[in-house]
């Protein structure tokens, strides 16, 4: 199912995820897709409040590929980027597929770029899809496409 939402501002996007991360229970994967300076590590930050885990520890894993916190709700939060990749890994497996695999489970794993994940990704079951766009030439609002069919955000958000 499609929510399509929309975001007057950066603080309004966060507050987005906010309320994303408030309905995780553990287990679930974020694909967030959009280009350079949509809002993915912003979204990203909301989540993580979200789910208890202070936004300034969050940092773009653009270079480290993948980064770990510990939350409040005894999960972990992954956090990868799938930048440096590019769409080297779209026609194969993929190098970076086990990783994410390990991680899954009891974590939450929220992966920006994932426009260049492996599209075996996308059948998890507790998979949301997030996908940030500007609609208008206004370069401070963002159109939020979410496309899931995990219960709590379709019946909460
Ligand atoms: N409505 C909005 N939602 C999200 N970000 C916005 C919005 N309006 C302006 N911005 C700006 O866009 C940038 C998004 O950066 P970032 O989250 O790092 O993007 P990405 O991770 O997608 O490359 C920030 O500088 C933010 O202030
Ligand atoms: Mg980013």
């Amino acid at each position: 199912m499609i929510l399509n939402l929309n975001s007057q501002s950066p603080e309004q996007t966060k507050s987005i995820g906010n309320k994303i991360g408030s309905l995780l229970k553990g287990n679930e994967l974020i694909l967030l897709s959009g280009d350079l300076g949509m809002g993915k590590t912003l979204i990203t930050k909301g989540i993580a409040e979200g789910i208890g885990i202070s936004e300034n520890e969050i940092v773009s894993p653009t270079f480290t590929l993948q980064n770990r916190y510990s939350s409040d709700k005894k999960t972990y939060l992954c956090h990868f980027d799938m930048y440096r990749i590019g769409d080297s890994m779209t026609d194969q497996s993929g190098l970076i597929s086990p990783e994410i695999d390990e991680e899954l489970g009891e974590n939450i794993i929220i992966v920006e770029w994932a426009q260049y994940l492996h599209e075996s990704y996308f059948r998890v079951p507790d998979v949301i899809k997030i996908e940030i766009t500007i609609p208008n030439d206004n370069l401070n609002e963002r159109s939020i496409v979410i496309d899931t069919i995990f219960k709590p955000i379709l019946t909460n958000l």
